[in-house]
């Protein structure tokens, strides 16, 4: 078990650490003086030193050297624990999802419909219930959010760079502000409303991005965007749904797409009169929505009205002609 998890961290971590390295300099722990050659402590060691006890769910971690130390619990929400903690030289986050019968997340099956499992045997023991298959459904929804993730970087959308999912412990960036304080949530934060107008543009090309790359995150509110020097970042998206595979996933584009514009207008009011989930989805259905699209806001009904007779007189004769087959069968059998 710990050699696998071992290997499969290493894979990530060379490939995940040259991104990062890339994209943002992580707060380094130490640094060495040019004076003197003597380690004097970086700030990011100033700000987080005082390490506490270490979780139990987060120790298997630990003993595969995976973290090194847990600094402090960040947060404790509806499905999950965060934790910030050290990594080698890195400050990270460890999100611990909470047992199935510890959280609070009511509507999984709205959620979940559509996931697909590539191993049959698995699909089969999910869906009949046995204790391996609820082991198996667990697994499936604490992969869910590091899957969606990868995807997400994948497609230029500003989440945090994940590390890889180890026994229910999702290792990722801890994000941060432009003082290396952890990062506000969207919601703890007063915006002009030029600002405003900006980062509602750049959120609506990550949905379209996020779309494109087939999710929808599902639960999308000032409550699960962060804001770092850069701007907005996408977290928290163990629901994000499968956009051509659930039935809901229209209707949770519509809510998510309308969250962050009803937020965002209380800076900027002409934003209110946007129509970008309306106009993201007509694209979409027709394959016509590429991550470069240009979005407008504006998007024209189908005002023509729908002929509900010829509909209905179709549907009748749809019946009719089903019914005939069943008659000339049954008549068939009986000779
Ligand atoms: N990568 C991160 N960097 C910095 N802070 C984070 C990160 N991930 C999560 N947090 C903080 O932890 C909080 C909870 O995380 P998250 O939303 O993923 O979990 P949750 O259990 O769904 O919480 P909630 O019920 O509040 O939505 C976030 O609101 C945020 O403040
Ligand atoms: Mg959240």
């Amino acid at each position: 078990m710990s050699s696998r998890i071992r290997a499969k961290y290493n894979e990530i971590s060379q490939a995940q650490t040259l991104l990062i390295n890339a994209k943002q300099p992580s707060p380094n722990l130490t640094t060495i003086s040019l004076f003197t050659g003597v380690e004097v402590p970086s700030e990011a060691e100033v700000r987080y030193n005082d390490a506490m006890k270490t979780p139990k769910r987060i120790q298997p971690l630990v003993d595969d050297g995976l973290v090194d130390e847990v600094i402090s619990q960040l947060m404790s929400g509806k499905e999950a624990t965060v934790y910030i903690v050290r990594c080698g030289t890195e400050i990270r986050c460890a999100k611990v999802y909470k047992e199935a019968t510890q959280r609070s997340f009511k509507k999984a099956a709205q959620y979940q419909e559509g996931r697909k499992s590539r191993n049959s045997r698995r699909s089969r023991a999910m869906e009949k219930g046995s204790s391996y298959g609820r082991e198996q459904q667990e697994q499936a929804w604490q992969n869910a959010e590091v899957d969606a993730l990868y995807k997400c970087a994948a497609a230029d959308i500003r989440v945090p760079t994940p590390f890889g999912c180890f026994d229910g412990v999702l290792l990722m960036e801890l994000i941060t502000d432009a003082n290396g304080d952890v990062a506000p949530r969207l919601n703890d934060v007063m915006l002009s409303a030029e600002q405003a107008i900006k980062d509602h543009d750049t959120m609506m090309s990550y949905i379209t991005r996020m779309l494109c790359a087939g999710i929808v995150h599902g639960d999308l509110s000032e409550f699960n965007v962060l804001l770092d020097e850069t701007g907005p970042v996408i977290i928290d998206l163990p629901q994000a749904v499968d956009a051509s595979a659930n039935n809901n996933a229209k209707a949770m584009l519509a809510r998510d797409v309308n969250n962050m514009t009803g937020y965002y207008s209380q800076f900027a009011p002409e934003l209110k009169q946007t129509q970008y989930a309306k106009e993201m989805w007509a694209l979409y259905e027709k394959a016509k929505l590429t991550p470069e699209t240009k979005l407008t806001g504006q998007f024209a009904e189908d005002t023509h009205t729908a002929d509900v007779n010829s509909v209905l007189e179709e549907i009748q004769a749809a019946f009719e002609e089903e019914q005939e087959k069943h008659e000339r069968i049954r008549e068939a059998n009986e000779l």
